[in-house]
């Protein structure tokens, strides 16, 4: 396969696109399989599987015998946003309806059920000398993405959290998943343990960074570029970096006037989201989360210097991939 320097990541992608788009995950019944083909159609950036194909190149030049492996993760990815979209009560994923609305709940949830058991099938494209520690990772890292989404949810209802507490949620649902999907790719290429584990730590930072720019995003993304609901998480007292600065940060009335609108239970929701909104912005949030965001990204880039590996395209692609996370609009 011929490959320039800069368009590792795009081919990696196109290869992805066409592998997932190709895939059978069933038919019979149609309800039960038409969610998974409209979830796995809507697109989304792929970065999870485009992180295992990239990790996997630093140490092999046959990406393509690991395109079902890489794509197990996505596809878990997605399963967790079909029940995600159910916790949050997210009516847009991706530009479209998401699965609840399109269909019900107990479609959603069923869907979601099944594609967890494609994630294992797929995983069992790992060579077998592998595919013990594989799925040893993979399940830790499951159970801690529910941990962490579990955590996500208490938070709603608690009045105090602490920023180590919401790093550490962050952490669990949304950033070991990156990091899993850089160290598997890393073993399955036959990496060794230290880099591994560079990987591992580079994609946890990237992930944490990642998720602070989500909370970004859902406050102040542009509507028409975002494809979810601008504004979803403060409907929702979603306990995010911005949140937890503004209530350590404000005073006076504008302190009264944020408490009001975290104990109101009806509301005007364009009303509720302008307003908390105005309260970040008076506060200055959005710089101060932008700024704790871009501290995680670096710490992230520290750990691919310490690699052992040095293959120049490759790292490029990866930190590529990772400026195009910090600077994204969707
Ligand atoms: C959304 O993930 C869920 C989070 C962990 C923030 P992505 O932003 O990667 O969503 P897609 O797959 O590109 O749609
Ligand atoms: C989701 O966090 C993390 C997981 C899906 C596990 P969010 O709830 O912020 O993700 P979005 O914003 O709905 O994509
Ligand atoms: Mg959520
Ligand atoms: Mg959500
Ligand atoms: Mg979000």
């Amino acid at each position: 396969m011929t490959t320039t320097k800069t368009n590792l990541s795009q081919e990696l992608v196109e290869q992805l696109e066409k592998h997932i788009g190709a895939y059978s995950f069933g038919n019979d019944p149609q309800q039960l399989y038409d969610p998974i083909a409209y979830i796995m159609s809507l697109g989304g950036k792929r970065i999870r599987p485009l992180l295992t194909l990239l990790a996997y190149s630093l140490y092999r030049d046959d990406y393509e015998k690991i395109l079902t492996p890489a794509a197990a993760v996505e596809v878990f990815h997605n399963f967790t946003l079909v029940h995600d979209d159910i916790m949050d009560e997210a009516p847009l994923r991706r530009g479209e309806a998401t699965v609840h609305k399109k269909w019900d709940t107990n479609t959603a949830i069923l869907a979601g059920d099944v594609m967890l058991v494609k994630v294992y099938d797929m995983l069992l494209h790992v060579p077998e000398d592998k595919l013990a520690v594989c799925l040893r990772l993979f399940n830790q890292t499951a159970s801690e993405v529910c941990e962490g989404q579990q955590h996500d949810m208490n938070f709603e209802t608690r009045e105090q959290v602490s920023e180590s507490e919401y790093l550490e949620m962050i952490r669990q649902k949304t950033a070991v998943l990156l990091g899993f999907a850089l160290q598997y790719g890393a073993i399955l290429g036959g990496a060794s343990l230290e880099d591994s584990q560079h990987l591992y730590e580079f994609g946890v930072n990237v992930g944490i960074g990642f998720q602070l720019k989500d909370d970004l995003l859902d406050v102040y993304a542009d509507k028409a570029k975002f494809g979810k609901q601008v504004g979803g998480d403060i409907l929702a007292n979603k306990k995010t970096f911005l949140l937890i600065k503004a209530k350590e940060l404000a005073t006076g009335e504008e302190k009264r006037q944020l408490e009001g609108w975290l104990g109101k239970d009806e509301f005007d929701k364009v009303e509720k989201v302008e307003k908390v909104t105005a309260i970040y912005d008076s506060l200055g949030i959005k710089r101060i989360t932008e700024a704790k965001m871009e501290s995680y990204f670096q710490q992230g880039f520290a750990q691919l210097s310490a690699l052992e590996v040095k293959k120049p395209e490759v790292l490029v692609a990866l930190k590529g991939l990772t400026q195009n996370l910090i600077d994204r609009e969707k």
